[in-house]
């Protein structure tokens, strides 16, 4: 089988984390080109730092991390630190990598990748605000072509997890959002309707911290305390879902759909209006996901970290 050549484009943040991994895990079947960062979670530097300890403890200091966008088109940065504790990482207790970021900037590496590009061109996964990809899609409009399928954890069908309308990477740059959904390429769009189901159970949970160093950064990662969290529960792991379907897209379901995306500021700042059951008639821009085999999808990850250092 022959892998398929993706780029991750990221704010790590834990669950971005857990995806990256998941991704390291099959370089059988994943062709990770490299890691692209952003603002979104925690700020750039904290994010690019991230990515770094990421990899470090995958021991792949091969891959190159790229720095990208340090605020959204627009809006003024919005971080999540509530959320994923002052450095982004809370709960991981991994050590800062001595590694420095490549000198290219994200966008120019997204855009010279895509150039080079094989047919049918490159899978890109972002996990974070969609800043990058809108950056280099207007700066590059003519390798959309060369973009096979953009793969996406962002929006909800439902109510937002930032605000009652939005989910956070929307809501931090909708306007980066609405580019890349008028983009006219394949999209998956993973929004917290899905993403809220991807929990694992309790005894899966605990077998993560027998396994290795990854491992047991996820752990860490899933149990941390948290204000609203879910304790010894776990918590959402969004960004994995987008990785595993890659993977394993038997354990999901979803629907062809018109997506629309609000920029004005506002209380409806960042949702993503989703025409579930084709009342606008405007043509699908996105393959919506909704559902997800919890289970069998965490026993899959088990079985892939089992693999990690
Ligand atoms: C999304 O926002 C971030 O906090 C997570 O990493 C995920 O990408 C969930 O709303
Ligand atoms: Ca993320």
């Amino acid at each position: 089988m022959s892998r398929l050549p993706i780029i991750i484009d990221t704010d790590p943040g834990q669950d971005d984390a857990a995806a990256l991994w998941l991704a390291l895990a099959h370089r059988d079947r994943l062709d990770l080109t490299f890691v692209a960062t952003v603002a979104g979670n925690v700020g750039l530097d904290l994010t690019t730092a991230n990515a770094l300890r990421i990899l470090d403890a995958a021991e792949r200091p091969d891959m190159p991390v790229h720095r990208g966008a340090d605020r959204p088109l627009v809006y003024d940065l919005e971080i999540a630190d509530y959320i994923s504790g002052p450095d982004g990482l809370a709960g991981a207790g991994l050590p800062l990598s001595s590694r420095a970021a490549h000198e290219e900037h994200a966008v120019d590496a997204l855009i010279a990748a895509l150039r080079a590009a094989p047919a049918p061109g490159l899978t890109l996964c972002p996990l974070g605000p969609l800043t990058n990809l809108a950056l280099a899609f207007r700066l590059a409009p003519e390798l959309l072509p060369r973009v096979e399928r953009i793969v996406t954890m962002g929006g909800a069908i439902g109510l937002g997890n930032v605000t009652p309308a939005a989910e956070f990477n929307v809501y931090v740059d909708p306007h980066a959002a609405a580019i890349v959904y008028g983009c006219g390429r394949p999209i998956v769009m993973f929004g917290l309707g899905v993403t809220l189901q991807a929990l694992a159970s309790h005894d899966q949970i605990a077998r993560f911290r027998d396994l290795g160093r990854c491992g047991r950064s996820l752990h860490g990662m899933l149990t941390r305390p948290r204000p609203g969290g879910f304790g010894t529960d776990g918590h959402p792991m969004h960004d994995l879902c987008v990785i595993a379907w890659l993977l394993w897209p038997e354990l999901f379901s979803g629907r062809d759909c018109f997506v629309d995306v609000e920029c004005a500021a506002g209380p409806q700042r960042g949702r993503t209006t989703i025409d579930w059951n084709g009342r606008t008639r405007r043509a699908p821009n996105a393959h919506v996901i909704a559902t997800v085999e919890a289970r069998d999808l965490f026993e899959r990850v088990l079985e892939a970290f089992a693999r990690l250092p």
